[in-house]
C-alpha cells in the first residue's frame, strides 16, 4: 500500500560537475519499483531536474513566506518553479545551525504544503536525550508541533533521524528503530484517522550504508530511508535503493 521511498539529502554537497551522478542514478532506475528522490543544494535544483528523469528533485530548506525582504532565502513557491516537488524541512543541522524550532518548521511545512511540495520533515533525539530515556517524549513532541493539520499521505513524508546517528557510522539497533517507527505510526494514526495515518511514508535516515539498509528495511513502519552520505555518488545509493526495491 505504502510505496517505498529512498531519499538522499547532499546537504552542502555538489557541484554541477556532481550532477553526472544524479544522470547515472536516472540511467541506473529508468523504471524505478520505488520512489526516488534527491536533494540537492539550491544552486543545483533548476540543471537537476532538467536531467533527474523518473527521480523526482527536492530542496532541503524553505522560507514559511512565499516572497519578501528575506536575504538568502528561497521559498517554496520557488522551489516549485526551479523543478523540485519536494522539501526537506527541520533537519537536525537546521535545527542546530539556525535555531530553527518546531513552530518554525510547521510554518514552514505549512508554506511548502501550499505550493504543492511534498514536505519531508525531520525528527530525532539527542544521543543524551536516548540515554536520559527521553527519546519518545522527544519525537512525540516533535511531531505534534512540526508537522501541520492540513497533512496527508502525499504531502508529509517523516524521517526519523537520531542525532547521534547522523554521519557517525553509528546506528540504533533494529528494536530501537522499530520503537521509534511504530510510535511515530500510531500517533499519527491517532491525529489524522487511520487512512491518513497508514497511508504516511516514515523514514529512517542517519548512517544509512549498503551493507545495513536491508536489515533495516526490514524493520516494521520502515518505508524508506533518508540517505546523507551514501546518496552522493550512484554506486553507493544504487545499492541502497537496489535493497528497498
Ligand atoms: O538527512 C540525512 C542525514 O542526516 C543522514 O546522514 O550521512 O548519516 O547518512 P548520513
Amino acid at each position: 500500500m505504502r510505496r517505498k521511498l529512498a531519499a538522499g539529502n547532499w546537504k552542502m554537497n555538489g557541484l554541477r560537475t556532481d550532477l553526472a551522478e544524479l544522470e547515472a542514478l536516472a540511467a541506473t532506475f529508468a523504471a524505478p519499483k520505488v520512489d526516488i528522490l534527491l536533494c540537492p543544494p539550491a544552486t543545483l535544483l533548476a540543471p537537476a531536474a532538467a536531467c533527474s528523469g523518473p527521480i523526482a528533485i527536492g530542496a532541503q530548506d524553505c522560507h514559511a513566506q512565499d516572497s519578501g525582504a528575506h536575504t538568502g532565502d528561497v521559498s517554496a513557491p520557488m522551489i516549485k518553479d526551479a523543478g523540485a516537488n519536494a522539501v526537506i524541512l527541520g533537519h537536525s543541522e537546521r535545527r542546530t545551525d539556525h535555531g530553527e524550532s518546531s513552530d518554525a518548521v510547521r510554518a514552514k511545512a505549512v508554506a511548502a504544503q501550499a505550493a504543492g511540495l511534498t514536505t519531508v520533515i525531520c525528527l530525532g533525539e539527542s544521543f543524551k536525550q536516548r540515554e536520559a530515556a527521553n527519546t519518545l517524549d522527544i519525537i512525540g513532541g516533535q511531531l505534534s508541533t512540526s508537522v501541520p493539520d492540513g497533512s496527508t499521505g502525499e504531502n508529509l513524508v517523516i524521517a526519523y533521524e537520531p542525532i547521534w546517528a547522523i554521519g557517525t557510522g553509528l546506528v540504533p539497533n533494529l528494536d530501537q528503530i522499530g520503537e521509534v517507527h511504530d510510535f511515530i505510526r500510531t500517533r499519527i494514526e491517532r491525529r489524522f484517522g487511520a487512512g491518513v495515518g497508514r497511508s504516511v511514508r516514515l523514514l529512517y535516515g542517519g548512517s544509512v550504508k549498503p551493507d545495513n539498509a536491508a536489515d533495516i528495511f526490514g524493520v516494521s513502519n520502515v518505508d524508506g530511508a533518508l540517505v546523507g552520505g551514501a546518496s552522493l555518488k550512484c554506486a553507493d545509493f544504487s545499492q541502497i535503493i537496489n535493497a528497498l526495491e
